[in-house]
């Protein structure tokens, strides 16, 4: 592309899955080389929508840079920070939540979703908090705040980026022209499934522990969830996640982890049944995280040094961030 800015954002919500992996870092990764200008932000002020232990969250944020470093991050070639110590995050959002209708956020798909959260938590009487409903604002004052003009997103999150581009027409529109607007980088369509049930993606939220492998899973935990992982009746491994989506899964995880396609993937497999074609992607993915897995376990024990790897980044993208806010601030009349 030769110019641009990538934004990012990860919540701090324990060390990342094998979906989020393949999903999304492998190519925030790639996109360190591919960019001139690149964040990644650890979104604390997002996670907190949802009630969060202190301690722990503390904790997850640390588990995260260490996440990220490890998959492949560089700091010198990414700023990586935490969202909460830049506050011209949350001072943004605040001004553009004020050029955001209710009308136009209720047009958003997390109304829905957080309907539904609303109806369960309200049996405990602990209905949604606020910030569910607004996060998106925060989300576009995330990229805006640094005139981003690249967004890696999920097809989950496109109409979010929509709003932000909403966003910086209307600001443009009543200030004068500032914010460029933002295209999606649409990663990968490549959707890691369940080991339990392949209808449902990979998921932090599943409380199946068979249904996630977690990028620190040790070699004999990959091992068993792959040997239980749902299958079907029959032997041959093909690639049709329509009619054999458990197998096609693990195809596509093959593919994935060995960076190879799906046909390749099933020719390596021929001659194979499904119990011998799963060791064979036990050995992949094992051999795929290992390196990672090994690297976390090393940088959790130096936490002076993630402190000060973002300790860094929250330094540079503060340097970026706060003459955009001055200028916000002085069209607004502030
Ligand atoms: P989760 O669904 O586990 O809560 P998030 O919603 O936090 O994961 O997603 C973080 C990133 O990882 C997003 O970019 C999302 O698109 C990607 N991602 C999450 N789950 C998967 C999956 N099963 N397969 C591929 N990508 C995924
Ligand atoms: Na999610």
């Amino acid at each position: 592309p030769g110019g641009g800015r990538v934004f990012s954002g990860i919540q701090p919500t324990g060390v990342p899955h094998l979906g989020n992996y393949l999903g999304a870092l492998e190519n925030w990764v790639a996109l360190q080389s591919q960019y001139p200008s690149v964040l990644y932000s650890i979104v604390d002020l997002h996670s907190i929508t949802q009630p969060q232990d202190p301690a722990q969250l503390r904790s997850n944020i640390l588990d995260m840079a260490a996440s990220l470093l490890a998959c492949g991050i560089d700091p010198k070639r990414a700023i990586l920070f935490q969202q909460s110590q830049v506050s011209e995050h949350a001072e943004l959002s605040w001004i553009l939540g004020c050029l955001t209708s209710m009308p136009r956020l209720r047009h958003l798909p997390q109304w829905k979703i957080v309907g539904a959260v609303i109806t369960m938590k309200s049996k405990q009487k602990n209905e949604g908090s606020v910030g569910l409903y607004t996060y998106p604002v925060l989300q576009a004052a995330d990229i805006l705040l640094y005139k981003s003009t690249h967004v890696p997103v999920g097809e989950d999150q496109v109409q979010h980026l929509e709003l932000a581009q909403d966003l910086a027409r209307i600001f443009n529109n009543r200030y004068g022209d500032l914010f460029p607007e933002p295209g999606a980088l649409l990663s990968s369509t490549r959707k890691v499934k369940s080991l339990r049930d392949p209808s449902a993606k990979m998921s932090k939220s599943d409380p199946h522990v068979m249904a996630t492998i977690s990028i620190t899973d040790s070699p004999d935990d990959i091992a068993l969830k792959i040997r239980r992982a749902v299958t079907d009746f029959t032997s041959e491994v093909t690639f049709d996640p329509e009619k054999r989506p458990g197998v096609s899964n693990l195809v596509t995880i093959h593919a994935a982890v060995a960076k190879i396609g799906a046909e390749e993937a099933v020719s390596q497999a021929r001659g194979l049944d499904t119990g011998a074609y799963k060791k064979l992607v036990t050995e992949a993915v094992i051999q795929r995280l290992t390196p990672i897995r090994e690297e976390i376990e090393r940088l959790r024990s130096d936490r002076a040094h993630l402190e000060a790897v973002l300790t860094r980044g929250t330094l540079r993208a503060r340097e970026l961030a706060a003459p955009v806010l001055n200028e916000v601030r002085r069209r607004v009349g502030f």
